[in-house]
């Protein structure tokens, strides 16, 4: 029992079964020895999945499906420059075998008809002959993931037969087009053709092409994606011959057929297909294979035009600090400065495959909004892939705004913009790189709150006398009050309460900076809160004694004043006052944090 995928394969084999229409190659004599009917199907995933239906593993010789391979190499081997000095990339609209070159150019049209594939072969390194084929074989194998061998009976019976190469060959050293002896370079050519394949193994050559050259199965990067990209483009235009125009319109793939009966088609980014069927058509190519491919790009809407929607902004979300706060505790001048001036600070979630498209809409939307910013967030975090030329236009967009007073900064844990979290120091003139959003929200309302708030910014270190929860207390009960507080220091890093701790202390923060969080199941540290000088932690549970439900830890040096719960059980008989003093204030800081969370809320639309 197969799953949905084999069925829909099955279906397509189904139907084109019943299709007898053409014949076997019998030119090759050896060629026409094989069963007509014989037909396989395979479909190979980007991640090395083969879908098999019928004769999949049935061998037979690849012919043509080799000249991309061979073109390939040649252009490892030669470069584009030195490829394209003997062969053009024109479709001809003539047979695979015509003996032509392009009137002008003098040069073959391109490298899948007979003439650029046997110049194709000429290009390829090696000291002789045997060490060419050795390297052309090597390759092949490569790409099927397994060693292919040459199928003798039918090399020996092209060999003996094929007298209109041997001509094309000939007119291709008269023209001088290649170099080297006309029938070793032949003689290559003959062998190429000749190496036994499976459809299964056709599929996955297929798929190393659709792979950008790796060979999903086995991993190994056989060719550079660059040229892969150069080979497919001659493979869409001139794959299917004289019969090109027809197999784009209706198949919309690049592909190459052989008179073996094989035929592979290659959905770039995708899968790779193959079809095995001895039966051609009057170009030459499996009359199955043509339909099958039909069918299954109809079926599977493989059209490599087939647009499946419209390209969808690549901004997902957009706010600014003003509605999304980050999670940092601020003092009432802060807060009313950042409720003013939040409007000018934004972040900007981007998300899916970041390609130059993507990229346009984004820098279109932010550059549009450039003239009441002064702080841009760029969130790449449920960014999958970005392209060079997307990472550029985001890099030039920063130092754009950098040159006109903007600070920017990314949210890039994974680097996908090649930076590392920690490398960029503040005044690095690409702005900031954070891990986590939370921290680059903080950052943008400290670079706002800098150039807005004047008085009454959280100071860094405070005395305890100036510590916010002891301020209704009165003279004496503050001198009884510090008598029971013991003062605390921590390294940055260190943690200074454990999730599950009981009766913790209440914490009073005097100088430095201290994160809560929650560590989820999956391992992932959340931030909940930051707290600076003049705040507090650990009350909660203290007050009510039971445990803590976050760990707290020191982002920076840290100084406390600590309440230990024996302590405030002394209080709580001998000063009641006192404890009740602290109760209040403390009711009113926990409100404001609640009004802060809803606000996160909010802005975000989650936690
Ligand atoms: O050169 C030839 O005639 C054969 N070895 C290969 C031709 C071929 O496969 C044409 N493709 N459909």
């Amino acid at each position: 029992m197969g799953n949905v995928v084999d069925d829909f394969i099955t279906r397509v084999y189904d139907v084109v079964r019943s299709n007898r229409d053409g014949g076997v190659a019998d030119y090759i004599p050896e060629l026409a020895a094989v069963t007509p009917d014989g037909f396989g199907i395979a479909v190979a995933t980007g991640d090395g999945h083969v879908y098999e239906v019928g004769d999949t593993s049935v061998p037979f010789t690849i012919q043509s499906i080799s000249k991309p391979f061979t073109y390939a190499l040649a252009l490892t081997d030669r470069g584009v420059d030195g490829v394209a000095e003997k062969v053009d990339v024109e479709p001809s609209g003539e047979p695979f075998n015509e003996i032509s070159l392009d009137p002008d150019t003098e040069r073959p049209r391109n490298p899948m008809i007979n003439a650029g594939a046997i110049t194709a072969a000429s290009l390829v390194a090696g000291a002789g002959p045997a060490e060419q084929f050795e390297r052309i074989r090597d390759l092949y194998s490569r790409c099927a993931g397994r060693p292919l061998v040459l199928d003798d009976a039918v090399y020996d019976s092209e060999a003996r037969t094929g007298h209109r190469n041997r001509a094309i060959g000939y007119m291709l050293r008269s023209f001088g087009v290649i170099t080297d002896d006309p029938d070793d370079v032949v003689d290559v050519y003959f062998r190429q053709c000749s190496i036994e394949v499976t459809c299964r193994d056709l599929a996955l050559m297929a798929a190393t092409l659709a792979n950008n050259g790796v060979n999903p199965l086995t991993r190994d990067r056989v060719l550079n994606p660059a040229l892969v990209e150069r080979v497919l483009s001659v493979m869409t235009t001139c794959g299917m011959y004289d019969a090109a125009g027809e197999w784009v319109t209706e198949v919309g793939m690049p592909a190459k057929s052989g008179v073996g009966g094989g035929v592979l088609a290659v959905l770039p980014g995708q899968l790779g297909i193959a079809v095995y069927s001895p039966r051609l058509d009057r170009h030459g190519n499996s009359v199955r294979g043509v339909q099958a491919c039909r069918e299954l790009s109809r079926d599977l809407e493989l059209h490599f035009l087939h647009v499946t929607r419209a390209a969808r902004s690549s901004i997902r979300a957009r706010y600014s600090v003003a509605e999304a706060p980050s999670r940092t505790r601020r003092t009432e001048a802060e807060q009313q400065s950042l409720e003013a001036f939040g409007n000018r600070g934004r972040v900007y979630e981007l998300h899916g495959d970041l390609l130059f498209t993507g990229a346009e809409t984004a820098v279109r939307e932010i550059d549009a909004e450039r003239a009441d910013l002064e702080v841009v967030v760029v969130d790449v975090r449920r960014v999958d892939d970005v392209s060079g030329v997307a990472r550029r236009m985001i890099e030039l967009l920063r130092a754009d705004l950098a040159a006109n007073g903007c600070r920017t900064a990314l949210v890039d844990p994974d680097g996908l913009f090649g930076h590392a979290s920690s490398s960029l120091s503040p005044d690095d003139p690409h702005g900031r790189v954070f891990a986590d959003p939370d921290s680059a929200t903080r950052w943008c309302e400290d670079v706002l709150l800098s150039r807005h708030c004047g008085a009454g910014r959280q100071p860094d270190s405070i005395e305890l006398e100036q510590h916010p929860l002891l301020a209704d207390l009165t003279t004496v009960q503050f001198s009884r009050l510090t008598d029971d507080l013991e003062y605390r220091t921590f390294a940055r890093g260190e943690t200074i309460v454990r999730r599950g701790d009981r009766e913790p202390g209440i914490f009073l923060i005097l100088s430095g900076r201290v994160s809560t969080s929650v560590t989820t199941k999956t391992g992932t540290v959340q931030r909940i809160s930051t707290l600076s000088a003049g705040m507090s932690f650990g009350e909660m549970a203290t007050l009510l004694g039971t445990k803590i439900l976050n760990d707290v830890r020191a982002d920076t040096a840290v100084t406390v004043a600590v309440l230990t719960p024996e302590r405030l059980a002394r209080l709580t008989t001998e000063a009641p006052e006192i404890r009740s003093a602290l109760i209040e204030r403390l009711a009113a800081v926990a409100y404001g944090q609640v009004e802060m969370l809803l606000r996160t809320i909010e802005g975000r639309g989650r936690l």
